[in-house]
């Protein structure tokens, strides 16, 4: 298996799909997310974080770039880089949140992460698309050796 879809009829779906990301995967986990503005990236994570026991308001990182939960049963580590360059993104030292020795290893969910200068070995690219009657599609590839991150979902899916 390399690919999941998923069909999100409404933002509560996008949500629980979210859940189902963090019940799944394990710390050291990172997912991409890619979409358009407003296809539902933001939301995707307020659901992972919700399963994994944060109570802090998820906002979206839009301004402060990084947002780190540290509440929850694995850290999440919230980043947005739609307002930087690649040469911007670089100078940030991102590997520091999946190399796991300058803090601990939590589920790394990155939105706009096409402009990751440098990226993991493993990980999850979920693409988010609006559909013609206002819905959402969600597709999830295992990049790298990220593949038993995708049966991990695949099997808690049911
Ligand atoms: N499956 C869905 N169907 C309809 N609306 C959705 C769905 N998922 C999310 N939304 C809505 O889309 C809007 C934008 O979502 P957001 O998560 O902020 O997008 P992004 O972070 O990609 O810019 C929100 O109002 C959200 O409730
Ligand atoms: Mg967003």
């Amino acid at each position: 298996m390399s690919a999941l879809t998923f069909h999100l009829a409404d933002a509560d779906a996008t949500a629980d799909l979210g859940a189902l990301l963090g019940r799944s995967l394990p710390a050291g986990s990172v997912i991409f997310l890619t979409g358009n503005l407003g296809s539902g990236k933001t939301t995707l994570v307020q659901g992972l974080g919700r399963e994994l026991g944060i109570t802090d308001a998820i906002a979206s990182p839009t301004f402060t770039l990084i947002n780190e939960y540290l509440e929850g049963r694995l850290p999440l580590y919230h980043l947005d880089l739609y307002r930087l360059d690649p040469a911007e993104v670089q100078a940030l030292n991102l590997e520091s949140y999946w190399e796991g020795q300058e803090q601990p290893l939590g589920i790394v969910a990155i939105e706009w992460a096409e402009r990751l200068a440098i990226r993991p070995d493993a990980y999850l690219e979920i693409h988010l698309t609006m559909t013609a009657n206002g819905q959402r599609q969600a597709e999830i590839a295992a990049i790298g050796k990220a593949a038993n991150w995708l049966e991990a979902i695949a099997t808690s899916k049911t």
